[in-house]
């Protein structure tokens, strides 16, 4: 799979690409690759942003940059390339769009800054808007990488056991439930203790026991 991470600051990422799920899904073929909107600007002196038309505080990455900066990495025919704008009003993403990403060769994540992407990098440059949550970043960069880490650790052999990546919270394994409680040695501390049917070796009451919990947690989260 090929990401394409669109930015102002690709050395944010630095410490993202050092992740060992990261390493190893790169290791196996995967490539992070880093257009600097900065470096293919039609504008003079490294120019990217402008005043909002209308009034208002902050400035817009503009959409004549962001054009830019696609037909460099792409050329002009886009085809088989998800791309897609970070965007605080986009799709909330998901297990379930980690899982459609995760399913597709080739995706383009376009990170805005300041007051955000010109709304027709939306309507026009991108096929898809997506956001990691209802608050607002300081730029795009944190949701890159909130969503290639989701997207990078469901191809196989990121994850030292694949079977992690499985049964976990909001996988089809659990019906889209959040993940049972894990508990770890010791058995008891500070009287607080392990269910015991953890320590039973009773497989199917186990599953039985985590199905249970996995569905409460799901009833509290609403
Ligand atoms: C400061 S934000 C722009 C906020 C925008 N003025 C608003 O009120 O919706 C700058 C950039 O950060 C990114 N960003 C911020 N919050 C985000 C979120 N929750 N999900 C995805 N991207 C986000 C987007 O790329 C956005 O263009």
């Amino acid at each position: 799979m090929i990401i394409d991470l669109f930015t102002l600051f690709p050395e944010h990422f630095e410490w993202f690409r050092g992740q060992r799920h990261v390493a190893n899904a790169l290791e196996r073929g995967s490539e992070l690759l880093f257009h600097n909107y900065r470096d293919t600007t039609p504008l003079s002196a490294g120019q990217v942003d402008d005043a909002p038309y209308g009034g208002g505080a902050g400035m817009v990455l503009r959409v004549d940059v962001v054009d830019a900066a696609l037909e460099a990495a792409y050329g002009p025919d886009r085809e088989g390339v998800r791309v897609i704008a970070l965007n605080p009003s986009g799709r909330l993403f998901d297990d379930s769009l980690a899982e459609e990403l995760a399913a597709e060769p080739h995706i383009g994540l376009l990170s805005g800054r300041y007051e955000g992407l010109d709304e027709r990098v939306v309507e026009h440059l991108a096929n898809d808007s997506i956001s990691i949550g209802r608050y607002v970043l300081s730029g795009g960069e944190l949701a890159a990488m909130v969503i290639s880490d989701a997207v990078l650790r469901k191809l196989p052999g990121a994850l030292g056991d694949a079977e992690s990546a499985v049964e976990e919270s909001y996988s089809a394994a659990l019906e889209g439930a959040p993940e049972y409680p894990h508990y770890t040695r010791p058995a008891s501390y500070r009287g607080w203790e392990v269910p015991e049917v953890l320590l039973s070796g009773d497989h199917a009451k186990v599953q039985e026991w985590r199905r249970a919990r996995s569905s409460e947690r799901a009833e509290q989260a609403g």
